[in-house]
């Protein structure tokens, strides 16, 4: 595999909305992390809120304990949230902003503003180990901040690039473009992700400097329709095509 190789992370969060709607167990997020590792999932991405909405504490541990693949752990920066990653140690954390009354994570964080707690939180949870990315919107200043505290990536936000029409999309597809390039040049590994579905997906995975997507609600609403190892091949194919077209001596 080469360096540039676009890996998926799945996010299975909204396996667990499902499950939490009735209590109970079922359907279970750690059986759904597994059946997307063994169907090809690079990593498998769960954010525990401040409200647990969805994934619990209990799902952490287990994805950490029983999944054989690179966990992503996205949490807030708050004492608590670090505590626990301390505890579970998951390879990888994604900080991201959060607000009780978003549905969804809305904007990203704001590194330039919160510098100084966000240094400390990146030192803490480095020297447990744990890889930590900063989920941000596709902006010089954002990506200069992480980079200045140390982060090891960045996380471009594409909410706007996919909720945008169509002559506006490049626009946005253009920022990312041009900040996944200010990234690497800076030393930070490069991801994205957000609402990216089958038609929105390609432009972004075309992007050399992108080595990871993360991608849940979609995919785990694709997979009523068709299954989740189905979903994902659909996804990956797309990504993949994309990626070959665009860039095709990065190929693995
Ligand atoms: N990346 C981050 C940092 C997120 O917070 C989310 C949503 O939880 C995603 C990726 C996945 O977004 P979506 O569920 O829209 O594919």
């Amino acid at each position: 595999m080469t360096k540039r190789h676009l890996r998926l992370g799945v996010n299975i969060d909204h396996v667990a909305t499902i499950r939490n709607a009735r209590g109970g167990g079922h359907p279970d997020p750690v059986r759904a992390a597994d059946l997307a590792v063994r169907a090809g999932a690079d990593g498998i991405t769960a954010q525990l809120r401040e409200d647990r909405r969805h994934i619990s504490d209990d799902d952490i541990a287990a994805l950490v304990e029983t999944i054989p693949a690179p966990i992503n752990l996205e949490m807030a920066a708050t004492d608590e949230m670090v505590a626990i990653a301390v505890r579970h140690r998951p390879d990888a954390v994604c900080i991201v902003p959060e607000r009780r009354e978003e549905r969804t994570t809305e904007g990203g964080i704001d590194v330039v503003a919160s510098r100084d707690r966000l240094a400390s939180v990146v030192r803490v949870l480095k020297q447990a180990g744990i890889e930590v990315t900063l989920f941000i919107e596709p902006a010089s200043a954002q990506i200069e901040a992480a980079s200045a505290i140390e982060a090891f990536a960045v996380e471009l936000h594409t909410g706007a690039y996919c909720n945008a029409i169509a002559g506006e999309r490049e626009r946005r597809r253009n920022e990312i473009a041009a900040a996944a390039a200010l990234a690497e040049r800076l030393g930070l590994e490069c991801h994205a992700g957000h609402g990216l579905t089958y038609e929105t997906v390609g432009p972004i995975a075309a992007i050399p400097q992108i080595v990871e997507l993360n991608i849940g609600h979609f995919l785990i609403g694709e997979a009523i329709f068709c299954g989740l190892e189905a979903s994902m091949q659909r996804m990956r194919a797309v990504m993949d095509e994309w990626r070959r077209v665009a860039a095709p001596a990065l190929q693995s």
